[in-house]
């Protein structure tokens, strides 16, 4: 394998830069040449692609977002959009195609490579950690911290002025940021798209707090819960008739300097990402789990779903007492 390509696509995530850079530095030392493809599938579409060296990565391992862009193209859920794209990998001689992203990343480098040949390798690059085939993925570490201490901060004002906080963070259809978040931060409960628990069922862990003599409260709701943080607060006034504040951390979960753990991570896998397309792998993507790098089919790790900690939730009920 001579020249492969390389873009980041999907909602960015910390340590996608320590991705690519990895990606680029692995295959100059493998003597491959690397494309860096902008804006993910949109880019490949139009042809948006320029050859990346060592030091056009360099001073980014830091930086969070992504120095290539990135998009959700609406192009690329088409035939035609996807035949574009691999006309353009053709032209430039592109022999296969890094995708760091989450699961609709990896549908569109699934359906290249089924319908066009081209070898892919996916690298999980989402804050969200849904994908299944890895502990963790890229940018899900950094998202964490980030929440976390918006929560840190929440919790001085609400314990200040004696305030119920629902705070609602992101993960799509998925509850692992919840849930890391509420028991890093203490919450008085959590709500998972995970857990069929009813929203009402807050209204007793409030008054129970209110019982055991708790003046303040934090409600940590995934985005993914039905109705998100909204539906609990409204829970809260109706069957207790205290007052709430609702807190949607959004977007801001996505941005910062990634964590250690995410850029080593993303080093990790961009380097076995390369390694892959050497040896003639294709179609799937890399994770690590308990430390050691996996290939899992891409098409597994959408189709099959990554469970939460139920260990983790279990203990975050028993320490909320
Ligand atoms: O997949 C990452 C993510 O941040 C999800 O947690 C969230 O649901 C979604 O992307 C938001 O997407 P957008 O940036 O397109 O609004």
């Amino acid at each position: 394998m001579k020249r492969i390509g390389v873009l980041t696509s999907g909602g960015d995530a910390p340590g996608m830069n320590a991705a690519v850079r990895a990606v680029v530095r692995a295959a100059t030392h493998l003597g491959m040449e690397v494309v860096g493809i902008r804006r993910g599938f949109q880019g490949l579409y139009q042809g948006d692609m320029r050859l990346l060296g060592p030091r056009d990565v360099a001073n980014t391992i830091q930086r969070g977002g992504t120095i290539l862009l990135t998009a959700r193209s609406e192009v690329w859920r088409t035939p035609e959009g996807r035949a574009e794209g691999a006309r353009h990998l053709r032209e430039w001689g592109i022999d296969g195609l890094v995708v760091i992203g989450g699961d609709g990343s990896f549908h569109g480098a699934h359906f290249l490579s089924q319908e066009h040949g081209v070898k892919v390798i996916g690298v999980p690059g989402t804050i969200d950690n849904d994908l299944y085939g890895t502990d963790h993925t890229i940018g899900y570490f950094t998202a964490v911290e980030t929440a976390l201490a918006a929560v840190d901060k929440l919790r001085d004002t609400a314990a200040s002025h004696e305030r119920i906080f629902v705070v609602e963070v992101m993960g799509r259809h998925a509850g692992h940021i919840a849930l890391d978040v509420a028991v890093a931060g203490g919450a008085e409960e959590v709500f998972l798209p995970e857990e069929d628990m009813p929203v009402t069922s807050v209204v007793d862990v409030i008054n129970e707090s209110v019982k055991k003599g708790k003046a303040s409260s934090i409600i940590i709701v995934a985005e993914g819960y039905p109705g998100g943080a909204m539906a609990v607060s409204k829970a809260i006034n109706e069957g207790t008739g205290l007052e709430t504040r609702v807190s949607i951390l959004g977007h801001i979960q996505r941005g910062g300097t990634p964590v250690s753990s995410d850029r080593i991570l993303a080093s990790r896998l961009g380097e076995a990402a390369v390694q892959a397309l050497a040896d003639d792998v294709s179609g799937v993507m890399v994770g690590r789990n308990n430390g050691i790098i996996a290939f899992t089919p891409l098409e597994e790790t959408w189709a099959r779903r990554k469970e939460i900690s139920r260990d983790l939730y279990r203990c975050a009920k028993t320490l909320s007492v």
